[in-house]
């Protein structure tokens, strides 16, 4: 339940909203920020009290870890141990939309339920100029799921922020909309060969040319991130995928140019960037209409894969 003395402040990107959002985190509170893939809920990843109000404020069941967002390579490096392909992902995609799962070192000093006691930790630099910036004004980790209650769609607004968790944050950044639009890509390593545990904002055909080989697919049936369980990102009202001819009464979201009919679009001209940038937004917008959605059929290419994982968890049975 939201916390009636809990107003939600929402802060400028300004150095006034920057300095406060960092005495908030110090504080231990809640300050949900951009990132160029979505809005996360940021907590001091030291902080045990601040990474269970994140859990608490979400709804996030307590076995599903956290991502730790980090300033830099050499910060992610003192708390895990980075492989070769790892450092080499890191890299080329750091800062940006890339997650890597690494083994935790000794006196890493992350709170234990940032990774729901696993020996493994998911790091993030993110390119953001506003998290970059908020990272070197708090000088730590910050723990950050996306700031959406947990099983609902992704914030890519501070509105959506506000309308998902709103009276149980202390603060929202407002830095506008992720350009990005999805999550993170989240690259694991299991004996030493590259595993993608969740398509996202780098692309598994960038992440080859990186490795010399594509990633493994993640052994099927195998949970180890909940982003994995079928129904995740879903909105209230039913949705249906790769559709031509709409239903009558169905709200249709097209891509490219073949849609022009539809009520909303991810693209109209096909672009697979522009796509995954307006995704949540769109399906946000779709849903507030309270009527079946139903969605144009995306290109399995690109950005392609992560726009069709999203779409397919929104329309799979709920859990
Ligand atoms: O783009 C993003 O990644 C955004 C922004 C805010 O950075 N964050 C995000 O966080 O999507 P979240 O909590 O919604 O998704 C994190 C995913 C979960 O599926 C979680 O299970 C997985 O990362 N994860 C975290 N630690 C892990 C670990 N040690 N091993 C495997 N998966 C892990
Ligand atoms: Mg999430």
């Amino acid at each position: 339940m939201p916390d009636p003395a809990l107003s939600t402040e929402i802060l400028h990107t300004d150095p006034a909203g920057i300095a406060r959002a960092a005495d908030l985190l110090r504080a231990g509170a809640l300050v949900a920020l951009p990132t160029e893939t979505v809005y996360g809920l940021a907590g001091d990843a030291r902080n045990a009290q601040a990474v269970a109000a994140i859990y608490a404020a979400k709804g996030r069941p307590a076995l599903n870890p956290l991502i730790v967002h980090l300033g830099s390579l050499e910060a992610a490096e003192d708390l895990a141990e980075l492989c070769e392909g790892a450092r080499a992902c890191a890299s080329t995609f750091w800062p940006g939309p890339l997650t890597l799962v690494a083994p935790l070192r000794a006196g890493h000093g992350l709170a234990p339920a940032v990774t729901a006691g696993l020996p493994t930790v998911a790091l993030r630099v993110p390119a953001h100029p506003v998290a970059r910036v908020v990272l070197e004004a708090f000088g730590g980790p910050l723990a950050a799921p996306s700031a959406n209650p947990s099983g609902r769609i992704s914030p890519t607004s501070a509105a959506h922020v506000m309308a998902g968790l709103s009276g149980r944050i202390a603060a929202v950044l407002d830095g506008g909309s992720c350009a990005v639009g999805v999550e993170s890509t989240i690259l694991g390593f299991e004996d030493g060969q590259p595993v993608l545990l969740r398509a996202g904002g780098v692309s598994p055909e960038a992440l080859a040319r990186v490795l010399g080989k594509a990633p493994a697919p993640r052994a099927c049936g195998k949970i180890t991130a909940p982003g994995q369980l079928a129904s995740h990102y879903a909105p209230c009202a039913a949705l249906r995928l790769n559709v031509t001819r709409p239903l009558p009464g169905e709200v249709w979201i097209g891509f490219g140019p073949d849609c022009a009919a539809a009520e909303m679009t991810l693209s109209a001209t096909g672009d697979l960037q522009e796509a995954a940038s307006r995704l949540f937004g769109v399906l946000h917008a779709a849903d507030a209409m309270d009527r079946p959605i139903a969605v144009a059929p995306v290109p399995e290419t690109g950005l392609g894969v992560a726009i069709n994982d999203r779409l397919r968890r929104a329309a799979a049975p709920r859990v």
